[in-house]
């Protein structure tokens, strides 16, 4: 979240210097090898596989089949896309017609790729339970980013993770990947904004920006590339410096949410077409779908949940990271004046809860947090809390602020007086607290509807649907990976379409 107060505030950036090197990743000698890869839910039966590569491919392909033996399908995309000051092209297939709920091999197309798997989405209406992790604020572990000291005996599952991260969130989410079937992340990856952080990076600024994106979308691939991780904008993918004010002298390519555009632009999903029997749900699911605008703001369905994913940086009025906003990020616009609060209001109108009963929305800056001031974004809450109530959001998911909270369901400050049993109000929780460079914000200042707020050490959120009507939310310590607050939000979910 907030920028760093440091001593080298206005420091630009951009000096090159011999005797400096930013700590890129070896390029691989076969220049076809797939990089960073990342897989998300693209419709009701695709998936979408990104990766990237240190040259432009002609044609981007990947096999895949129900069996590692058979990969008997291919699909390709002649798509391969890079902008000023990367290394690296980002590559993206959209796998479709997928038989629901299956386990699918896959292989990128490469002299020198490995055969991974993931779980294709479940359909909407699919009623079996199901775990999503929350993880949000997650940055580069290592020398450019943050590190943990202490006995590191964790097991891990997935082989190729570096094992240094074994004692990490990301170590965390490799020992538990058999207990979640997806990850939202809105917001904050990476925090290559803070190169300057680190003394050895000061005379390698555009380069240290691009090391620190590598490096971490490689730690992050052995978790986004077997299970579906969608992404939406934090504060920290604006531009080259979090320090305000200082947009313009980033190099060009280094600005407005260029590398998040990039690397997700082609993955994340539009919006689903209506499986409601109901006219107007479809109708309004239809133009959902014209106005979403990926990877900023979009939704999709997976068994019992809409999932609804907001761009808490730009786009509304006084938007922080908009053009004049606070931040002074100077990012987007990146639709049509009011386009992102048009998608929002017809996409939560669309929600037959016959058919997905939960509905969950994911953004970076929360406007219920501890500590006051500077956390809480005022004109987020004015611009997107009244449709999350009018709607019956069930559960609303953010970050920013690097710890972990949980408040009872509360709408315009007010506590509402069935707490977690059917409440009319969105639960919301905050899930800040994976682990980056700037460490963790201390809990601060109470407020009388929190229920639970932890900054002790790095965690993250499971939230698992166990039906139709009762939902938990757990908060994992990540070093340890004890529970360290848990809750069940109860919903009887009788009316078909809320209005409130
Ligand atoms: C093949 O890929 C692996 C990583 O998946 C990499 O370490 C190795 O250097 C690559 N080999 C060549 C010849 O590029
Ligand atoms: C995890 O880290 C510890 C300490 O560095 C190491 O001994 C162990 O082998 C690592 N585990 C894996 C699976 O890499
Ligand atoms: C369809 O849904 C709308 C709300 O979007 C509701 O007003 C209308 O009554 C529903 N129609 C039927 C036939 O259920
Ligand atoms: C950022 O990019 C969007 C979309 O390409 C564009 O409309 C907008 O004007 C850009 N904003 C700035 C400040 O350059
Ligand atoms: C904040 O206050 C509430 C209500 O008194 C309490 O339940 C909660 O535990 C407090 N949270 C913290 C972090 O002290």
């Amino acid at each position: 979240m907030a920028p760093l107060r440091s001593s080298v505030v206005g420091l630009p950036v951009l000096a090159a210097c011999v005797m400096a090197a930013a700590s890129y990743p070896a390029i691989p000698a076969d220049l076809t090898t797939p990089v960073q890869q990342r897989i998300a839910i693209k419709g009701p039966n695709s998936i979408s596989v990104g990766w990237n590569t240190y040259q432009q491919l002609s044609k981007s392909c990947v096999q895949y089949g129900i069996s590692s033996g058979s990969l008997n399908s291919e699909t390709c995309s002649t798509s391969s896309v890079t902008y000023a000051t990367s290394r690296t092209w980002s590559n993206a297939v959209t796998l479709s017609g997928l038989s629901p709920a299956t386990t699918y091999y896959y292989k990128i197309v490469s002299t020198n790729s490995s055969i991974e798997h993931f779980f294709s989405p479940r359909l909407a209406g699919d009623t079996t339970p199901f775990t999503m992790n929350a993880v949000i604020d997650l940055g580069i572990y290592g020398a450019d980013g943050y590190t943990i000291q202490g006995d590191l005996t964790k097991k891990d599952t997935i082989p190729q993770i570096q094992p240094s991260l074994n004692h990490t969130t990301i170590g965390r989410l490799t020992t538990t990947v058999n207990d979640y079937e997806l990850v939202v992340h809105p917001g904050d990856f990476a925090y290559a904004d803070d190169w300057f952080v680190k003394i050895k990076n000061l005379f390698v600024g555009e380069d240290a920006y691009e090391a620190i994106l590598e490096q971490f979308y490689d730690q992050l691939a052995p978790i986004a590339g077997r299970k579906a991780y969608m992404a939406s904008p934090g504060n920290h993918e604006a531009d080259c410096q979090e320090i305000p004010n200082t947009a313009g002298l980033c190099p060009t390519g280094q600005k407005n949410f260029t590398d998040f555009m990039n690397r997700f632009g082609m993955t994340m999903p539009t919006a689903f077409i209506s499986t409601s029997r109901n006219d107007t749900a479809k109708i309004n699911a239809n133009k959902a779908q014209q106005l979403a605008n990926p990877p900023f703001w979009y939704s999709f369905e997976y068994g019992m949940v809409h999932v609804v994913m907001i761009d808490t940086e730009t786009d509304f009025t006084n938007a922080p990271d908009g053009p004049g906003g606070s931040a002074g990020l100077d990012g987007g616009p990146f639709g049509a004046p009011n386009q992102q609060l048009e998608f929002l209001e017809t996409d939560l109108a669309s929600v037959d809860r016959t058919v997905t009963p939960w509905l969950v929305l994911g953004g970076h800056r929360p406007w219920y947090s501890t500590g006051g001031g500077r956390n809480i974004c005022a004109p987020c809450q004015a611009a997107f809390e009244p449709l999350l109530y009018k709607y019956g959001v069930d559960l609303a998911i953010f970050g920013h602020v690097h710890n972990s909270q949980r408040f009872q369901p509360v709408y315009k400050g007010v506590a509402d007086p069935k707490g977690l049993n059917d409440p009319a109000a969105p639960m919301y929780i905050v899930a800040g607290g994976a682990g980056n460079i700037e460490g963790l914000s201390s809990v601060g200042t109470n407020v009388s509807y929190n229920a639970f707020a932890y900054a002790d050490d790095f965690s993250y959120a499971t939230v698992s649907f166990q039906d139709a009507n009762n939902l938990e939310v757990e908060f994992i310590r990540s070093l340890t990976g004890e529970t360290l607050d848990s809750s069940v939000l109860h919903k009887s979910h009788t009316q078909h379409f809320v209005r409130q």
